[in-house]
């Protein structure tokens, strides 16, 4: 049976030190941490996601502003609230919550946020900076996995390291970390994706697999290396009647099977997805204590 990566006890322990930083700073008379999320429109994952962030920031001492905008606004009343906060000197980091709605361009908006406070790591400035190993706000996600591999001690020089899916947000990213010179890092990568031949066989090879594809349980026993370690990034609601809420979640890899092969795997829910606040919130404290950007 494999270790089990807990993401929730690590995320708790980061906002623990993040949350000691802030009393510090309290101390110091220095400036509190403060993000800003602007959501658009009403859709019901966005609305939970930025709850809990905005629910994180209060737990661990930091100030937050929540922006919350009809869904019919026009590209440019957007943008100008994000210039708004590119230039408010009190807010330190700024995200604008995916997906917007479709009349609103993705590109222009992201292109927008000013890179000193994008602390999630979506501007080109940012993204080209990671991939150059220069510091860098690094996106939730991948910075969350990087985190649990660095914690856990998992040894990634020289490993044969698969990455299932290019999204911009998860695989793609994952797969510069990867395989940059450092520590996580070192490692031989594969990066894979729906027009792969061979997934199967490729992702035996893995010594490192990480899938983030978005298909529930796409990810049998038998394309696992024994050994190998699974980090899973797909959250997925499944009807389940024995369930209070009726529903539970699971994960693009098939927990159980692969548990049995797997040297060490993040479980869902409980693995990569509480590291993605914690990872948002870091990011937001080095933002306000100017350490990474400019
Ligand atoms: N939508 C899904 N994940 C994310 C994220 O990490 N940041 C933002 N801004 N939107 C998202």
């Amino acid at each position: 049976m494999a270790i089990l990566i807990d993401g929730k006890k690590t995320s708790q322990d980061i906002k623990n030190e993040i949350a000691a930083r802030v009393a510090e700073i309290k101390t110091e008379g220095g400036k509190i941490p403060h993000l800003a999320a602007i959501l658009v429109g009403s859709d019901g994952a966005s609305q939970t996601y930025v709850g809990a962030k905005v629910k994180a920031c209060h737990e661990i001492g930091f100030e937050s502003t929540l922006v919350r905008l009809d869904e019919t606004i026009s590209e440019e009343e957007l943008l100008a609230k994000v210039e708004d906060i590119n230039a408010n000197p009190d807010i330190d980091g700024l995200i604008v919550q995916l997906p917007l709605p479709k009349h609103i361009s993705v590109e222009k908006v992201t292109d927008k946020i000013k890179p000193d406070k994008d602390v999630d790591g979506f501007t080109p400035s940012n993204v080209g900076r990671m991939a150059l190993n220069w510091p860098a706000y690094v996106a939730a996600t991948p910075y969350g996995i990087v985190e649990l591999l660095k914690r856990y001690n998992i040894e990634t020089s020289g490993k044969h390291c698969v990455v299932i899916g290019r999204s911009h947000i998860v695989g793609s990213p994952m797969s510069i970390l990867m395989a940059r010179n450092g520590y996580p890092g070192n490692a031989t990568v594969t990066l894979t994706h729906s027009r792969t031949q061979n997934l199967k066989e490729i992702a035996q090879t893995a010594d490192i697999l990480i899938v983030a594809l978005g298909k529930p349980e796409f990810v049998t026993a038998d394309m696992v290396k024994p050994g190998a370690v699974v980090i899973d990034v797909g959250i997925h609601r499944v009807e389940d009647a024995s369930k209070k809420s009726g529903f539970r979640l699971i994960g693009d890899v098939k927990f159980d099977e692969v548990a049995e092969k797997a040297s060490a795997i993040t479980p869902v829910p409980g693995g990569v997805g509480p590291m993605t606040i914690a990872s948002l919130l870091y990011n937001t404290l080095l933002a306000a204590e100017k350490k990474v950007y400019g």
